[in-house]
């Protein structure tokens, strides 16, 4: 699967999002080295902090089901690009340093970037 489809099973995704207080729809579809692919999309809680982000629900959704090896993860946002944030950079980090992080605002516009260039010198133990 190219780049291009896997951002479009992202797009995919977003439409299951629950983000009633944001509105910003967002789908995740992360490809591990098997070729399996796990979607995610954020959950949003009325306790703001409790929220989830796309990124981090793909993954563990990946992880609870045996998968440890990754290569490409995509993510839709329904308001536009939509840029991994800095946990979701640190908690991909743990498992994949190396990933490449497709986004863009459309199909068209892909930006593709290595996560060690998304965070650089990220934590590790
Ligand atoms: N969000 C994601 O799910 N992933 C991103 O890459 C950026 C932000 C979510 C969190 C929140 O539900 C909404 O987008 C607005 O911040």
């Amino acid at each position: 699967m190219d780049y291009r489809e896997l951002y479009d099973m992202a797009k995919k995704a977003s439409s299951n999002a629950y983000a009633p207080y944001s509105k910003f729809k967002v789908g995740a579809a992360l490809m591990a080295r098997n070729g399996k692919i796990y979607t995610g999309v954020n959950v949003e809680n009325s306790s703001f902090g409790a929220t989830i982000c796309a990124e981090r629900t793909a993954f563990v959704k990946a992880i609870s089901e045996g998968e440890r090896e990754f290569e490409a993860l995509a993510v839709y946002g329904s308001g536009g690009e939509a840029l991994p944030c800095g946990i979701c950079r640190q908690f991909m980090y743990e498992f994949a340093p190396d990933i490449m992080v497709i986004t863009g605002e459309d199909e068209q516009h892909l930006n593709v970037r290595a996560l060690n260039k998304l965070l650089p010198e990220g934590f590790s133990l």
